[in-house]
């Protein structure tokens, strides 16, 4: 059996994570691993098979010719990076989300990607958690009657999060496009963060089958009290003619239905999410036909979204997908947010949005 070589640059929080998961599987041989950071590729070498190390990713990439291209790194060297994995010849490049800090780079990636023809995952990989599986297995199996609503809260900020709690209502929602959002948004103190974002963004999306969902996100979104670890205080779910379900990031998962009502487990667990989520990026190299459940195309739309809502809160009324033409969202919001200070939705938040 063929294994697939595999560079990962960005040897941080979720490269690490990423590089074990490569390599604790036998499809994959770890041959490379890139940081600016000397210090964090000399301690990952060991614990990786002792891969080359360079901190110039393309000069790594010329020497490897790895068929994974994944990168781990912060939020604002995407596009340099997906060229970078482009020209590396990899069948597949996978990245961390979000996909994108503004539309315009966003479709740029997608340009690149399409005209490329490269295969790409984007890491929302929350979705594997047994929970996750269980909520929307309830929801596919038609338990909860027609669908009218997804909805989905987290009080971590929109770059951290909102890119989750999207991707995961689209899937609640069986994929249908979404036409249209409106939403608002408050609080400037996270527009100058890693992950730029208003403190808090709330809207609602409507999707083509006449679902509609719901979004909060940030510093007023409300508390998920059954979840201790503040950034697992997420909530995600879906109503429908006979029912409702729901997971909780950090606390299980309930259902009502009209057999009665249910409650589960599970907790997000990056030990347990990312083997299977790697093991699908073997499965879709092996046979074109077994697409990634966390694909770039899906991603993209999600992303979409999330863009979308910012914009609606720069210009007010509603917003049509897909978005016509690209612009710089964050650096908008910048000029046109309201200056008062973010509401919180509990005391505890004040620890994380204190500017
Ligand atoms: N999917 C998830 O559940 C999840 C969870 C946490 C973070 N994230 C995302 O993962 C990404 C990385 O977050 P993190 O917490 O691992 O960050 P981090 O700061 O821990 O790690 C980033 C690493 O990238 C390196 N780096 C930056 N630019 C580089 C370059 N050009 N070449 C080589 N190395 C470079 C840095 O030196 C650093 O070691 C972010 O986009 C974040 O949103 C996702």
């Amino acid at each position: 059996m063929n294994r697939y070589k595999v560079l990962i640059v960005g040897m941080g929080k979720r490269g690490m994570h990423h590089a074990a998961a490569f390599h604790a599987n036998a499809r994959f041989q770890v041959a490379g691993i890139c940081d600016i950071d000397n210090a964090r590729l000399q301690a990952a070498a060991p614990k990786l098979g002792n891969p080359q190390t360079c901190a110039d990713a393309r000069a790594l990439a010329r020497a490897i010719h790895p068929d994974v291209f994944c990168f781990c790194t912060l939020p604002n060297s995407r596009s340099a990076l997906i060229q970078a994995g482009i020209e590396s010849g990899a069948k597949l490049i996978a990245f961390e989300k979000p996909v994108a800090l503004t539309s315009t780079e966003g479709m740029n990636i997608k340009n690149m990607l399409d005209t490329a023809g490269v295969k790409a995952v984007v890491s929302h990989q929350h979705r594997y958690g047994e929970h996750y599986r269980k909520v929307h297995d309830l929801i596919a199996s038609g338990a909860l009657g027609r669908l009218n609503t997804v909805y989905a809260t987290a009080t971590g900020w929109m770059m951290h999060m909102l890119s989750h709690l999207v991707d995961y209502t689209l899937w609640f929602n069986n994929g249908a496009p979404a036409q249209w959002v409106i939403a608002q948004a408050a609080g400037r103190g996270k527009l100058s963060d890693s992950h730029p974002s208003p403190d808090y963004i709330a809207g609602f999306i409507h999707f083509s089958n006449g679902v509609h969902g719901v979004l909060e996100c940030g510093a007023g979104a409300p508390d998920v009290p059954e979840v201790p670890y503040w950034w697992r205080k997420c909530r995600i779910g879906a109503q429908g003619t006979d029912g409702f379900a729901e997971v909780m990031t950090g606390g299980g998962w309930r259902a009502v239905t009209k057999n009665g009502s249910f409650s589960g487990q599970g907790s997000m667990n990056y030990d347990l999410d990312m083997p299977p989520y790697i093991q699908d990026m073997a499965d879709w190299l092996d046979d074109d036909k077994k697409v990634h459940p966390c694909n770039f195309a899906t991603a993209y739309e999600g992303f979409e979204i999330m863009m979308a809502l910012c914009r609606s809160a720069i210009l007010g009324g509603q917003i049509a997908l897909p978005l016509a033409s690209g612009t710089d969202e964050i650096a908008a919001l910048k000029v046109e947010l309201p200056l008062q200070k973010v509401l919180f939705s509990m005391p505890e938040n004040a620890k994380e949005y204190p500017g």
